[in-house]
């Protein structure tokens, strides 16, 4: 792979300057082809130029883009390009060297992502494909995410990110950092939570069906869920003083060492079937945690972006509260894979050993995101998470009303809110009922309206809307909503 990249870049008028390669024989042919110099050092090639041009691609499109671009970071300081045969899939990986300081690298130092294998006296290593145009997409997504950025707010003031390529990876690098910041292993997951698939993502996750698996990390310590409508104690909520929150303190003495690495929650849990710790949740559970030395993973992956609504975070809405870690995924590129974890300087610093994804922070997902976060900050998402989503409220509340036997919760924050369905809640009987959210999708279908299952039962009704929905379109679905409970009600018995 890379070799026809050479012979074109060649063809075209560029200057191939060196070959590298770790296999030596392979540079070395290649090198005489194309009149280069052959090595198997990198730190050779950065002798030799500016720039390093790692480009593995034999894809015509991908070609064409480099070939046809004369003026781009192909061409280093010296104008030379090297080309890197040492990457064997068929992707294409640029790294810039020495680009920090001319491309405002200050603001972009606080980075650490897969996409910068390196950091040092403000230069920026990014690795990534594509080319200059990429790259000026993909700054100001890194630039958002560091130091100055806004999006950073919510951590304090500094954090840094990892690039992933989903939100089960942004989770395990959440739980080895807060393991490597604090020297210790224990961590305190949530009953209900869902953290993804991976050994490590299946036993933080709390939910059987989505166990293939025993759990593998037995250091991991489940407390109880912040579920008003089931409440693990028996009590409501106003009287119940958040037992499961205090309850942490016991969990952390009786199961672990008393030495936690930390505590990730979702502040809505959402596979569980949305569910809204109550007020006062999160700064009780926290503080307990941090009592006792461990870091607080907040899971953004559904809740992050605005969804919740007005606040970009779901955990903003618990005053007081303040992540150390935070993991992200889902929403950030409407669609395309990327995930990150973000830390606070200190924490992301004690990650000394070698970090990289080869996906993480790759061009087209950053350039997607880039623009996915420029949509949600420009057009005011959140606000319109907030507005829509109190239209939507208002409107399953009304349903709650009219559907009260089966209807027994309406929870949610923003534009994710839920239903969950019971055998009669009118009559005191909150018996999941999964068989009646598969009857009403069977209307739902009917009616031309998308909506999700969740929760642990599979009993819960989960709506979230894109967050750019319009009213409009909020009363449709409410109205095609109102129709599927109308016709499903007439067929049950
Ligand atoms: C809260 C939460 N964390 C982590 C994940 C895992 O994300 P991914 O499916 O991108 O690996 C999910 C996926 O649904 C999730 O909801």
């Amino acid at each position: 792979m890379g070799a026809n990249m050479a012979r074109r870049l060649k063809d075209v008028g560029y200057t191939v300057a060196a070959v590298y390669d770790v296999r030596a024989d392979a540079a070395k042919a290649l090198a005489e082809e194309l009149g280069a110099e052959a090595t198997s050092r990198l730190s050779r090639v950065t002798e030799l130029s500016d720039v390093i041009v790692t480009v593995v691609t034999d894809d015509k499109a991908q070609l064409d883009v480099f070939t046809n671009r004369k003026d781009n970071l192909l061409i280093g300081a010296k104008g030379r390009v090297f080309v890197n045969c040492a990457t064997i899939s068929p992707k294409t990986h640029v790294a810039v060297e020495k680009l920090a300081k001319s491309a405002g690298a200050s603001s972009l130092e606080g980075c650490m992502a897969s996409s910068i294998t390196q950091a040092r006296n403000g230069t920026l290593y990014l690795m990534t494909g594509g080319d200059e145009g990429v790259y000026e997409k993909v700054k100001p997504i890194l630039s958002k995410l560091s130091d100055d950025g806004k999006l950073m707010t919510y951590i304090g003031k500094a954090g840094k990110a990892f690039f992933t390529a989903s939100g089960t990876e942004a989770d395990e690098t959440a739980v080895a950092l807060a393991q490597i910041a604090t020297g210790r292993q224990e961590i305190i997951a949530l009953r209900h939570g869902y953290s993804g698939r991976s050994l490590l993502a299946q036993s933080l996750t709390a939910h059987a069906k989505y166990r293939a698996v025993p759990t593998q990390v037995a250091a991991i310590k489940h407390a109880h869920a912040p579920y008003c409508y089931r409440c693990p104690y028996g009590a409501t909520i106003e009287h119940c003083g958040i037992r499961c929150a205090k309850d942490i303190e016991e969990l952390i003495q009786t199961t672990t060492t008393g030495q936690i690495a930390g505590f990730l929650a979702e502040p809505i849990q959402g596979v569980g079937g949305f569910i809204v710790a109550p007020d006062g949740y999160f700064k009780v559970a926290v503080d307990i945690v941090k009592r006792y030395g461990g870091l607080f993973i907040a899971d953004e992956v559904q809740t992050g972006f605005g969804r919740t609504g007005t606040k970009m975070w779901g955990i903003e809405h618990h005053e007081g509260v303040e992540p150390d870690i935070m993991t992200m995924a889902k929403g950030i590129a409407n669609g395309l894979p990327i995930g990150a974890c973000l830390a606070t300087v200190p924490v992301a610093d004690a990650w000394k050993a070698g970090n990289i994804a080869t996906f993480g922070g790759n061009p087209l997902s950053t350039a997607a995101a880039n623009a996915t976060i420029d949509v949600i900050v420009e057009e005011r998402l959140p606000e319109n998470a907030a507005h829509m989503g109190r239209a939507l409220r208002d409107g399953l509340e009304a349903l709650k009303a009219k559907y009260g036997h089966v209807i027994g919760d309406v929870r949610g924050k923003g534009l994710m809110q839920a239903l969950e369905l019971v055998k009669d809640e009118k009559a005191g009987d909150r018996t999941p009922d999964g068989g009646a959210v598969s009857r009403l999708f069977e209307e739902t279908k009917k009616q031309g309206l998308l909506i999700g299952r969740g929760g642990l039962y599979g009993n819960v009704v989960r709506i979230a809307p894109p967050l750019n929905v319009t009213r409009a379109q909020i009363d449709a679905g409410l109205a095609a909503l109102d129709a599927a409970f109308g016709a499903f009600a007439e067929t049950t018995p």
